[in-house]
């Protein structure tokens, strides 16, 4: 296959595949499958995270494909996510060991800080007196063992602007090798990208079809003439091409699906590639993030006070 892009070197040494499946909002009931028919039809890469409230059936299902002999461990790339509430130091191992448990794993392949927020122990929602303030190297040192301990095998961020990126890095013994970030043709990321790959960092992307069907992002990503016309030239989907897009930019994609046609269909992105002409075509799409973090936002201490401070004017 002459364009592909199958895996990326995280500053690990360590390949990560390029495209994983996405498990935010795939519910119980339906994960499971959903994993089950990714790792059939190839994925090696799976995203989950504790707060998605999934991960004791993906266990389940992956102790069946192990078990089954579909699949090893070893060839398999997982990722979780430590959640607001478990930022102090000591519960940082807990967290993971919550989500080790659920997954039936003795080390996932890479653990990211999920928000740079930090949020009361066991509290659950974003009420303003749940937040605390952040202690980013503190949380990070906690990170920094599970890497010694190889409980994870890489570490790494999520929803980090350029600056609190590179606040993290100047206090990180262990780099980041990781920033997940929301990334699709109608939040290409310029700016972090370019800081990211200046520092070494993997830019990995979420809701790469910019999630359609989350009713409160009002998303028209997939209906992008641009991305249409790239479609309809190509004989592909609008979410292929806008897959395709992301690996030609050079970061992971993350595409969510709980259908088997559409695992599939997202998952044909390696044998053809969007020719360069129709390519610099994405420069014209037009700027705006999805995911603002609007809950984030509060007066109180510990809360950003505006979402341009959540992102550091990246929006
Ligand atoms: P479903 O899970 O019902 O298949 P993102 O990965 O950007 O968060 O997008 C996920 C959303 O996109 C889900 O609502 C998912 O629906 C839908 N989706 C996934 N793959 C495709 C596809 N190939 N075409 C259209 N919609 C898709």
């Amino acid at each position: 296959m002459e364009n592909a892009i199958e895996f990326f070197e995280l500053n690990t040494g360590v390949k990560m595949p390029s495209v994983g499946l996405g498990t935010w909002q795939a519910p119980p009931g339906l994960v499971g499958a959903a994993v089950a028919a990714a790792v059939k039809i190839g994925y090696r890469h799976i995203d989950c995270a504790q707060i998605y409230g999934n991960e004791k059936e993906i266990g389940m299902v992956l102790k069946k494909l192990f078990e089954n002999g579909v699949i090893k461990r070893e060839e398999l790339f997982i990722t979780s996510k430590l959640w607001c509430s478990d930022h102090a130091p000591e519960d940082v191992p807990a967290a993971i060991d919550r989500t080790l448990k659920d997954l039936q794993l003795d080390y996932v392949n890479l653990y990211l800080i999920h928000w740079p927020i930090r949020i009361k122990e066991r509290s659950l929602g974003f009420n303003p007196e749940n937040f605390l303030e952040l202690d980013i190297s503190s949380t990070w040192k906690a990170m920094e063992a599970l890497y010694d301990s190889g409980k994870a095998r890489a570490i790494g961020v999520s929803n980090f602007s350029s600056k609190k990126l590179g606040d993290l890095l100047q206090v990180a013994r262990v780099p980041p090798a990781v920033n997940q970030v929301e990334c699709h043709p109608s939040w290409q990321q310029s700016k972090l990208r370019e800081f990211c790959k200046s520092k070494g960092v993997h830019l990995s992307g979420y809701s790469p079809l910019g999630s359609p069907g989350t009713t409160w992002l009002k998303s028209d990503v997939l209906k992008h003439p641009i991305l249409n016309m790239v479609a309809q030239k190509l004989g592909k989907t609008a979410a292929q091409v806008a897959i395709r897009w992301g690996l030609q930019m050079g970061h992971s994609v993350l595409p969510k699906s709980t259908h088997e046609e559409r695992i599939k269909e997202n998952f044909d992105v390696f044998d053809w590639s969007i020719p360069d002409d129709l390519f610099a075509k994405f420069s014209e799409i037009e700027q705006a993030r999805l995911v603002r973090g609007n809950s984030f936002i509060h007066e109180t201490p510990g809360a950003y006070k505006t979402v341009e401070e959540l992102w550091d004017g990246e929006i």
